[in-house]
């Protein structure tokens, strides 16, 4: 019998295409295959996000446009989960009669049961339950079609900070942690499959396991630290207000944990900050900032900016600006207010108008733009290891059917920049040998978001002292 094909369109951030994994997981139990062609599909699951208007404007567009294949295949199953499912739960299904199921963040491992139901019975069904405070459903694992070089592993879910402007704690409900071991067995599992770096999600990593009396954070992150095979460790994100001297001291005592560290900071008003339940000032978060350099000196330091938060004046805008110029951020993810359900910022008074938003963010982003082109500029001449993780997404469009032209690879420093090589022609090994290698790369060229390099012959020699690398030019 032939398998059936599930076709899943992920929106949004890093959890969700961990919770798309977890749903391909599920769904291959019951004997489901995932393909890339949609009019080949049995079943669709579209896993949305809500966090800002348009992302949730985007899950529309595309789930409107599955109507057409669902007139010409009667028994196509079409899914909308993630945020938006929660959010909306039956309203989904008013609006848009094609769709036959809606499960919500904390239903996936209920979805087997759920397809079961509707190819049965052919009914619709909503399911958007969310448990007030119980421990997470565990993740399952594999089966692992293919091998990729980085994975992410979500260790906790929800969110328990309520920052005024924010849909997470609604949509994904009260914070639950993993248990370490769970992790550390999955983070094997995907050793075992080739994995060489895992980037570890959470809304607020800093409280991982408070609340159920685990591990602590840091602690965590030595256990893994050690686990045999794995190159690399990330994780993602990190509550300025929760950052501690023991995860800062982290970067230079762990061998495998990058050098990057994403800290969003959202704005640089004192005043916007504190409507936004931030929790913490601009100099509390300078101060974070000086503690991380002082004790890994490369570390690279990114961060999320809201634009036009509602009292958001010029002067508070200046604020943002200046603390912009004063980190010298490594990258900045940057974007305009929106109310979003349910979040408080919906009530403040004075609205920031849309053409005033769409002002501030090309003003913030080209104060951005010449920064990064003046860190990366400095690489140039440097030696970088970089872990390779595959053909760079350029080269898969272009490359000629001769495949006559040299290869061109991608890969990351530690502190989180995209490097873009080709093989060497005249090398004695073949290009496939550098995928989910460690290699030490010189930087020839620098461009607004990614460095071009030439590899150096051999295994990579740079060096760690005490988990800080510093390379000299
Ligand atoms: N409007 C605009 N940006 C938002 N973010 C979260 N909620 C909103 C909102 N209502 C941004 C924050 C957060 C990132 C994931 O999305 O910067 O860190
Ligand atoms: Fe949203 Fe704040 Fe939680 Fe981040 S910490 S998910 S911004 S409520």
């Amino acid at each position: 019998m032939n398998a059936k094909l599930l076709y899943i369109n992920t929106i949004g951030c890093q959890m969700n295409v961990y919770d798309s994994e977890q749903i391909a997981a599920h769904m291959a139990h019951l004997g489901y295959q995932q393909t890339s062609s949609l009019q080949a599909a049995d079943l669709i699951i579209v896993n949305t996000c809500t966090i800002r208007k348009k992302a949730e404007q985007k899950a529309y567009s595309f789930v409107g446009r599955l109507a057409r294949l669902k007139r010409k295949k009667s028994n196509l199953i079409i899914g909308i989960g993630g945020c938006v499912a929660q959010q909306e739960g039956d309203k989904i299904l008013d609006r848009l009669p094609f769709v036959d199921i809606v499960f919500g963040t904390q239903a996936i491992h209920r979805l087997p049961q759920i397809i079961r139901q509707v190819q049965k019975k052919r009914c619709r069904i909503v399911d958007v339950e969310m448990a007030a405070d119980t421990q997470a459903p565990e993740s399952i694992i594999g089966p692992y079609r293919e091998t990729s070089v980085s994975r992410f592993v979500t260790i906790m879910r929800g969110c328990d900070n309520y920052c005024s402007y924010c849909v997470v704690p609604f949509v994904r409900g009260r914070e639950t942690s993993r248990q370490p071991d769970k992790i550390i067995q999955e983070i094997r599992t995907l050793i075992d499959n080739g994995v060489k770096e895992v980037t570890l999600l959470g809304q607020n990593v800093n409280s991982y396991g408070k609340k159920e009396g685990l591990c602590t954070f840091p602690d965590l992150l030595a256990r893994i630290d050690e686990v045999e095979g794995l190159l690399r460790l990330r994780f993602t994100t990190s509550h300025p207000k929760d950052l501690k001297g023991n995860l800062i001291r982290s970067f230079k005592v762990l061998n495998k944990l990058c050098h990057h560290i994403h800290l969003p900071v959202q704005s640089g008003s004192n005043k916007i900050l504190k409507q936004m339940n931030r929790k913490y000032t601009r100099e509390l978060y300078l101060d974070k900032v000086l503690k991380l350099r002082d004790t890994c000196c490369d570390i690279a330091v990114t961060s999320d900016i809201i634009v036009g938060f509602p009292g958001e004046t010029e002067a508070d805008f200046e604020s943002t600006l200046n603390l912009i110029k004063t980190v010298e951020y490594d990258g900045l993810f940057a974007f305009q207010y929106s109310d979003r359900p349910n979040s408080p910022s919906v009530h403040l008074p004075d609205k920031v108008s849309d053409s005033q938003k769409i002002e501030r963010l090309q003003i913030l982003l080209a104060v951005q733009d010449e920064i990064t082109r003046k860190k990366n500029q400095a690489l140039v001449g440097s030696i970088q290891q970089i872990l390779v993780e595959g053909f760079s997404k350029k080269e898969i469009s272009s490359k000629p059917a001769n495949g006559r032209r040299p290869a061109q690879w991608t890969g990351r420093t530690s502190t989180n920049k995209i490097v873009n090589f080709y093989h060497d022609h005249n090398a004695q090994d073949s290009g496939q040998a550098y995928l989910g290698k460690l290699i030490d790369v010189r930087i020839e060229k620098a461009f607004s978001h990614s460095l071009w390099g030439k590899p150096l012959a051999g295994a990579s020699t740079a060096k760690r002292v005490k988990g800080v690398e510093c390379y000299a030019a």
